[in-house]
């Protein structure tokens, strides 16, 4: 580990059995409370983007934290993907399996141009779902998918995976678990 993963994992507390029995939660409250910490996790994210970005996505919640301050530094836009009954305009939604029932993602049909270059940052990838509805409809929208770089990854549920049999493998991580 670089002196930098190490202060971002050691900022990272697990806290067992939440939000259900059995899960570990993954808590990046101290990570955004410390200036350093929270620099370091936006520093490498920023280091993990391809040229010529033209939008960065960031999921709700913790993933719009970490895509908008990135978007600020690749000098590109900020787009939100949200759960249902946020957005104000025509939407577009994708829903995935959750353990316990479905969860729906949706964004503003024409939020982005078909054919942009699209970074998206969220900041743990665990089944993958998340990111793969993501990447559902921004192929609906056109648009290009080129990188997707998350904070942390709980390799052991496999999202790499499972995005890598929707055609999603351009994916990193600053930090695997
Ligand atoms: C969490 C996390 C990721 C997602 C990863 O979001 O922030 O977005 O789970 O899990 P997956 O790879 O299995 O989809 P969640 O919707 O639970 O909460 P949030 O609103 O706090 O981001
Ligand atoms: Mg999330």
């Amino acid at each position: 580990m670089t002196d930098r993963q190490q202060l971002i994992a050691g900022l990272i507390a697990d806290v067992p059995d939440f939000p259900r029995p059995g899960v570990m939660f993954k808590d990046i409250t101290p990570l955004l409370a410390s200036p350093a910490g929270f620099e370091a996790a936006v520093t490498a994210l920023v280091e993990a983007a391809p040229r010529d970005i033209d939008v960065v996505v960031g999921m709700e919640a913790r993933g719009f934290i970490f895509a908008a301050p990135v978007a600020l530094a690749l000098g590109a836009g900020f787009v939100p993907v949200r759960k249902p009954g946020k957005l104000p305009g025509e939407t577009i939604s994708e829903s995935f399996e959750l353990e316990y029932g479905f969860e729906t993602l949706t964004v503003h049909r024409d939020a982005i141009r078909p054919g942009a270059r699209v970074l998206v940052i969220d900041d743990v990838l665990a089944t993958g779902g998340t990111v793969g509805a993501t990447a559902a409809l921004l192929r609906q929208m056109g648009a290009e998918l080129v990188h997707v770089a998350v904070l942390m990854e709980l390799s052991f549920l496999e999202g790499r995976a499972r995005l890598a049999e929707l055609g999603v493998d351009n994916v990193t991580a600053v930090l695997t678990v």
